[in-house]
C-alpha cells in the first residue's frame, strides 16, 4: 500500500514541525488561561475588593493599564514608520502588542473594579472593551491571511503550491483507497470553485462542519486500512503508530490547505474591512481615555 521509506523520510520534517509547535501552543494556552482566570477572579471578587480607582493600588493599576495600551501603539508605528524599521523583529513587536492589548484592559478592569461609574468613565471603558475585542477578531482574520501569526502574508499562488505538495504527500497514503480518493476529489472541487463573498461568508459554519466531518471520516477509513495492512505485513505496533501519525498529520495539513486556499480572498476582504474599522476605534479609545483622565483630575 505504501512505501515505508517515503513515510519515514517525510516524518523528520513533520516531527520537527510537531516539536516546534507544542511549546508555543502551551505558552498561548497558559496566557489565555491566566487571563481568563484573572477576569473571572476579578468579577467574582468585585464586591469584596478593597481597590479604589482614585487612590493607592487601584489608581496605579489604571496608570499601568493605560500606559500598556499606549505602548502597544508602538507596533503599528514600528510597522509603518521608516526610521523604526530596524528596531527589532516585527514578530516580537506584534507579540508584545497582543499581550499588552490583553494585559492593559485587564489591569484597567481591576482599576474600575469591574463596575460602571460616571458617564465619561463608562465611555472610556466601553471604548477599551470594544477595541480589545476587535483586536481578538483581527487576530483571527490575521492568521487566515498569513502563514500563522508571525509568518509571511499568504498569496494565492503560494497557497496553491503548498496545496500541491500537501496533496502529493497525501497521495501516497490514499492511493489504495478509491473511496477516499473520490471523497477528496469531490471536496476539493466544491471548495475551490469560485464563490461570491457573501455566500462564502454565510456558509462559513457549514463549511467548517463539513470539513471537520469529512476529515474525521477519511481519518477513520485510513486508520482502519492501515491496521489491516499492519496485520497482513506483520508491522510492529510502533511502526503502525508512526504510519498513523504521519497519515493524520498529512490529512490535517491537506484540509487546512484546501480551506485556506478557498477562503483566502474572502478573509483578505474581511481583514481589510477590519483594518478600516479598527484604527478609528483606536483613536476613539485614545480620545475617551484623555477625556476620562482630564475630567477625573478636574473634579
Ligand atoms: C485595547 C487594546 C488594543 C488596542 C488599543 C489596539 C490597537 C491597535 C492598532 C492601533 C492597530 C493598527 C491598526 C492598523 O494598522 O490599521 C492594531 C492592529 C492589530 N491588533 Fe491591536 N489593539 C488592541 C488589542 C489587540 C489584541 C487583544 C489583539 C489580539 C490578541 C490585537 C491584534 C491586532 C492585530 C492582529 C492587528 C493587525 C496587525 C497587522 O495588520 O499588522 N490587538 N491594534
Amino acid at each position: 500500500m505504501m512505501d515505508s521509506g517515503l513515510f519515514f523520510a517525510d516524518s523528520n520534517r513533520q516531527a520537527q514541525k510537531a516539536t516546534k509547535n507544542p511549546s508555543k501552543k502551551l505558552g498561548i494556552y497558559l496566557f489565555t488561561l491566566f487571563s481568563l482566570a484573572a477576569i473571572l477572579y476579578g468579577l467574582y471578587q468585585r464586591d469584596n475588593s478593597y481597590l479604589s480607582a482614585e487612590e493607592g493600588w487601584g489608581y496605579i493599576l489604571g496608570i499601568v493599564g493605560g500606559g500598556a495600551m499606549l505602548l502597544l501603539g508602538l507596533y503599528p508605528l514600528r510597522k509603518n514608520l521608516r526610521f523604526m524599521h530596524h528596531w527589532g523583529p516585527m514578530h516580537v513587536w506584534f507579540k508584545l502588542h497582543m499581550m499588552l492589548g490583553i494585559i492593559g484592559p485587564i489591569l484597567v478592569l481591576y482599576h474600575c473594579n469591574f463596575s460602571l461609574g460616571s458617564t465619561n468613565s463608562n465611555l472610556a471603558l466601553y471604548s477599551m472593551l470594544i477595541v480589545a475585542c476587535s483586536g481578538l477578531i483581527g487576530r483571527y482574520f490575521f492568521t487566515k491571511v498569513h502563514y500563522g501569526l508571525y509568518g509571511q502574508k499568504v498569496t494565492l499562488k503560494g497557497m496553491r503550491d503548498k496545496l500541491k505538495i500537501s496533496k502529493g504527500n497525501l497521495g501516497q497514503q490514499i492511493s489504495l483507497s478509491p473511496k477516499v480518493t473520490l471523497l477528496i476529489k469531490k471536496y476539493e472541487r466544491l471548495m475551490l470553485k469560485p464563490q461570491n463573498f457573501f455566500i462564502q461568508f454565510s456558509f462559513l459554519p457549514l463549511t467548517f462542519l463539513r470539513s471537520k466531518w469529512l476529515c474525521w471520516r477519511i481519518k477513520h477509513k485510513l486508520k482502519s486500512d492501515l491496521k489491516k495492512q499492519a496485520r497482513k505485513n506483520n508491522w510492529d505496533i510502533e511502526m503502525l503508530h508512526n504510519f498513523i501519525n504521519e497519515v493524520v498529520l498529512n490529512l490535517h495539513e491537506y484540509f487546512s490547505c484546501v480551506k485556506k486556499t478557498s477562503q483566502l480572498s474572502m478573509f483578505a476582504k474581511l481583514f481589510s474591512i477590519w483594518h478600516m474599522l479598527h484604527l478609528p476605534l483606536f483613536f476613539m479609545l485614545i480620545t475617551m481615555g484623555i477625556i476620562h483622565v482630564v475630567v477625573v483630575h478636574m473634579y
